[in-house]
């Protein structure tokens, strides 16, 4: 793992972008894409630097984590349709290339499986975008999810429910159950981008980043990846013990060696 801290959450969209911006170099690229509020700022960026320079995803695809099961794909909090409205809708990557999961599949475990085949019959995934729940989740994969898991069913964490309850009319209105690729899939991805920022999130990347690999905070099981890079702002890295490490590393990093 590679930690970088950065003084806010601009300084963070603008690395996390250089990221995505280099892989849409590759023939084929493939982005994982997260949703929730954490990565809306790599996404307007991304968006500027499409519209202001030209940037183009003409080439890509791209699958999201995790869906909601029950929510129709038009439902406005679908991640469906979040990700449309939030990112892809503004840049030139093509509708029928942006994949999901359906949330109201008849046969939830197909669909699952589906999933899986159609990330590996794209390649893979080239840099996996991902966001922090407070307990730790990577996609929905809440803790307790088996390290090896794959796409499935999952049952969201009341503390889930409580923090996405934002987006929906009344805490009820949150769905219970969920899609996701499991911490076995998102593992597969060649490149991952966990990004924390705001200090509601330091215990959660504390615990993924210098806590023990263990199911209790599925993010720790990114200690296993091979290229797993970690944005943090000063917030989100307030509970870093060996911080001073990682800027020092930052600041000696080698000039050959990208992210
Ligand atoms: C969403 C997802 C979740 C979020 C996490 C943090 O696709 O996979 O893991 O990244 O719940 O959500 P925010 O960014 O809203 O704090």
């Amino acid at each position: 793992m590679e930690i970088v801290i950065l003084p806010d959450d601009e300084a963070v969209a603008r690395t996390a972008a250089d990221i995505v911006q280099a892989s849409l170099e590759n023939d084929s690229p493939v982005l994982g894409l997260a949703t929730g509020s954490t990565p809306l700022g790599t996404y307007s960026e991304l968006i500027r630097r499409h519209c202001e320079a030209g940037l183009s995803f003409a080439r890509a695809q791209a699958f999201t984590l995790d869906e909601y099961l029950g929510l129709p794909a038009e439902h406005p909090e679908s991640y469906r349709s979040v990700i449309r409205r939030e990112f892809t809708d503004s840049v030139d990557l093509p509708a029928h290339a942006v994949h999901s999961l359906d949330g109201q599949a008849p046969d939830p475990e197909a669909e699952a499986a589906r999933y899986e085949a159609a990330i590996a019959g794209a390649g893979g995934v080239d840099v996996q975008i991902l966001g922090i729940g407070t307990d730790g989740h990577i996609g929905f994969n809440e803790p307790m999810s088996s390290l090896a898991s794959r796409t499935r069913i999952k049952t969201l964490t009341e503390q889930t429910r409580r923090d996405n309850a934002r987006f929906f009319p009344t805490p009820e209105d949150v769905p219970r159950h969920v899609l996701t690729q499991g911490l076995g899939t998102i593992r597969e991805a060649r490149h991952i981008l966990l990004i924390g920022l705001g200090e509601g999130k330091a215990s959660a990347i504390a615990a993924a980043v210098e806590g023990p690999l263990a199911a209790a905070c599925p993010a720790s099981s990114l200690q296993l990846h091979p290229h797993t890079t970690v944005l943090v702002d000063e917030g989100a890295a307030s509970r870093l013990e060996h911080r001073e490490y990682y800027q020092h590393a930052l600041e000696h990093k080698p000039q050959w060696q990208a992210y």
